[in-house]
């Protein structure tokens, strides 16, 4: 179909809307680094911050861009020391931790923390990724894209110069070059990384601590999870980036975050840093209704079995819990966001205000009708495929993994068959790590149990039209068929077959029971529902291409930030509670004491270490609480972020890290289609629960000597930048830096972000 000619849409070729005016509300939006001079800088230092925006991301000199990393590529990390520590969640280290665990030395339950370099575990397939670079090049990219007379023509027009551009970058050592759209392919910009592949595990509290409150409480407030962890960045003999090697060096970065002790009160500016995954604000509310009324529930209903399933099976023995945990965590995860945003969707009448905005943006620009009537189609004749994608996807995709690995077997299949034995033996190399981990955490009864309810579900909740004939009949009997033969249900025998002749091994492939059954699956959705479900995607995209450039013609006044896209972004914010409902208003700071009434002996989520009560009841808290003598744990801003923004330093306005974000409250998780700053939330652990629980309960003192603690409060205290002495002990060099202790004098910064700051140096050196 040919929509680009069908509306008449020029493309704009270069940076579009750079003209806004109007304030957007902040904390709505996640901005890209390079725009914030442009777009930002102003309102954030209206908001208290006293950075500028070239402190925050700039090319030419080291900035806070530079201490962050995505980490895995699925959640973000942060430098806090010169050494290369690394700062970021506990659930996103989570399968780290646990595949370092055995039953007997069990580092998800008790912690772990390496007393010295030496000690630090190294994680196969984890990587530190840097952006050195974020270059705009949507003129390149977009150029010619004007004539193109179908949808297919102008995809084809942008790869190609996506590729010639990308063939003239020159890359050094671990650098790469990634090209993404933005504003559904109506920008381009270009992110030059480095990749560092040898990160260390260093230290991770025990779950009572990192994951206090687990499911019940994961997107909650109040909240006393102190999900943190710390890794180490490692490279080779000249700090360059290297696979792993015992010979490795700690990196040395080229800046890292200094930690503030002087916490947070409400009002206080936020900034948070990091790699948000997706979101999708600019849907028609026709897209919205069917996630609320279709899709949502479809997926929900899957997991609430899925995890029933599961569940039960972890709760009779604790060697399934300690393999199912982090698979649980993650089901329940979504399942539970899923059924939040649908709430949320409805509370805040997020429909209405679509067509609202939709009703207005008819008016400024008449030709929306058109578009909006073609959205209303489309999704329409959409709704069936896409439920049955998300079951197939979900159930044959996720859920059931002896089928998600048949699913993997049928590409080496088809490797083996377009490309021979090369293309067989490169993907049968990167799968054999990821399946080793897979069947470590694997147990073929519980993965019975899941499929014959997930099954069940397929065969009773689909037309007979999109479900395999063998599902027609007993699915039990299936079941036990299926898992007393197949080699897929057993971690062994996968190894086996990866060992194999690629010959002999797509043959026992092929004829292996589970492999038949996906298969049969696979053919059937596909006939059914999935070359529909991509046509009128393809179709959708461009409309909402079309769509996206529309309501930013229409609303000059607006400014628009472009969806996340796993792209390096800043949000920014302040200290804020919310009313979550009539009468009721949350504070946005949680105490230890809130922890410990929280506290249930024995409890799965609960419990509270013993270490960790005696800590309370003797206040043992160093530097670490508050004036009122207590122990800071959680903390709420109004920065907009999304999955993927987990691990993402929380910074003061000096640029210093105050917390750590992990989540969003419940009242707000729908955030990603529908932000509403009214009670949209994201949670971060404070600083100095960090730093308190590393010293104090964990007793590694090294790692508190390794990093950079400054009070830029102190010096605001009397509104002067001098120095001055707090407790007696120290003096503070400048305004928003280090206090330094007796033995230390102010000097100034000769590198780095803060050069124009001073610092404190050894009186003796
Ligand atoms: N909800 C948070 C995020 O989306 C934290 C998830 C980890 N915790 C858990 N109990 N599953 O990732
Ligand atoms: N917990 C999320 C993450 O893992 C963050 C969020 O969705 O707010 O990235």
């Amino acid at each position: 179909m040919k929509l680009f000619n069908s509306f008449k849409v020029v493309f704009l070729i270069s940076v579009m809307s750079i003209t806004a005016v109007l304030p957007a509300i902040a904390g709505e939006g996640m901005w890209l680094p390079l725009l914030l001079k442009a777009f930002n800088e102003e309102e954030m230092q209206e908001m208290g911050m006293k950075m500028t925006a070239e402190d925050i991301y700039s090319v030419n000199q080291g900035s806070l861009k530079d201490a962050i990393v995505h980490f895995g590529g699925f959640c973000t990390a942060e430098v806090v020391s010169d050494q290369g520590l690394l700062l970021t969640n506990h659930h996103c280290g989570y399968s780290e931790i646990q595949s370092h665990s055995t039953l007997q030395s069990n580092y998800l339950r008790d912690g772990f923390w390496a007393g010295n370099v030496g000690e630090e575990l190294p994680n196969p397939g984890l990587f530190a990724r840097f952006i050195d670079r974020i270059i705009d090049v949507s003129e390149i990219v977009l150029e010619g894209t004007s004539e193109a007379s179908t949808d297919a023509d102008r995809q084809a027009i942008i790869k190609q110069n996506i590729a010639a551009y990308e063939s003239t970058v020159t890359l050094g050592t671990g650098e790469g070059i990634q090209v993404k759209p933005f504003f559904n392919t109506n920008q381009y910009f270009a992110f030059v990384t480095v990749t560092y592949d040898d990160v260390r595990l260093v230290g991770a509290p025990p779950e009572s601590i990192g994951k206090f409150g687990a499911d019940t409480d994961n997107w909650e407030w109040p909240r006393h999870t102190g999900d943190f962890a710390f890794f180490r960045i490692y490279a080779g003999p000249n700090n360059e980036p290297a696979g792993y090697s015992p010979e490795n060096k700690p990196y040395s970065p080229k800046h890292h975050l200094p930690i503030s002790l002087d916490g947070v009160e409400e009002g206080d500016f936020t900034l948070i840093f990091g790699f948000p995954g997706r979101t999708n604000q600019y849907l028609p509310s026709f897209a919205i209704e069917q996630t609320l009324n279709v899709l949502n529930p479809a997926k929900i209903e899957i997991r609430d079995n899925a995890l029933e399933v599961v569940g039960k099976a972890m709760r009779e023995d604790p060697a399934i819990k300690l393999k199912y945990a982090s698979k649980f965590a993650s089901i329940a995860n979504y399942w539970k966001k899923w059924i939040g945003e649908s709430l949320g969707l409805e509370k805040t009448g997020a429909i209405e205000k679509k067509k609202t905005f939709e009703s207005e943006l008819i008016k400024r620009d008449p030709a929306a009708q058109a578009v909006l009537d073609a959205f209303q189609q489309l999704y329409a004749q959409r709704e069936v495929s896409a439920k049955v994608t998300d079951y197939f996807s979900e159930i044959a995709g996720r859920n059931v993994e002896m089928l998600r690995v048949a699913g993997l077997a049928k590409r080496l299949v088809s490797a083996m068959e377009n490309g021979g034995e090369e293309a067989y033996t490169g993907f049968a190399g990167r799968l054999k790590p990821y399946l080793t981990n897979l069947y470590k955490n694997y147990d073929a009864t519980v993965d019975q149990a899941v499929f014959t309810r997930l099954m069940g579900l397929y065969q009773s909740n689909l037309d007979s039209k999109y479900v395999p004939a063998s599902l027609s009949g007993d699915i039990n009997g299936l079941g036990s068929r299926i898992y007393a033969s197949s080699a897929f249900a057993s971690g062994e025998r996968v190894m086996e077959l990866l060992e194999m002749s690629p010959d002999q091994a797509v043959n026992a492939m092929k004829s292996d029971p589970a492999y038949r059954f996906y298969q049969e699956m696979s053919d059937k959705y596909q006939e059914s529902a999935s070359s529909q479900y991509d046509e009128i995607s393809i179709q959708l995209d461009s409309l909402q291409s079309i769509y996206m450039k529309m309501q930013m013609d229409a609303f000059p006044e607006r400014k628009f930030w472009p969806d996340a896209n796993s792209t390096m972004r800043v949000t920014y914010g302040q200290v804020n509670g919310y009313a979550p409902k009539d009468g009721v208003w949350y504070n946005p700071v949680t105490h230890l004491d809130g922890m410990v009434a929280k506290y249930v002996p024995d409890d799965y989520e609960f419990d509270v270490a013993d270490k960790l009560l005696e800590l309370y009841d003797s206040k043992d808290y160093g530097s670490y609480a508050t004036a009122e003598g207590k122990i800071p744990v959680c903390f709420l801003g109004s920065n907009h972020t999304t999955g993927g923004n987990s691990g993402s330093p929380a910074i003061d306005a000096y640029g210093n890290l105050i917390g750590l974000n992990f989540d969003r409250v419940w009242e707000g998780t729908m955030s990603d289609i529908n932000y509403d700053k009214s009670i949209c939330r994201n949670i971060m652990v404070d600083a100095r629960y960090i730093l308190f629980i590393v010293d104090k309960f964990a007793g590694a003192t090294h790692l508190i000597d390794e990093m950079d603690l400054v009070h830029p409060k102190a010096g605001l205290m009397n509104g002067s930048n001098k120095s001055q002495s707090i407790d007696g002990q120290s003096q503070c060099c400048d305004q928003g830096s280090a206090c330094c202790n007796q033995s230390q004098s102010c000097c100034n910064q000769k590198k780095g972000l803060f050069k124009r700051r001073k610092k404190c140096c050894n009186t003796k050196s």
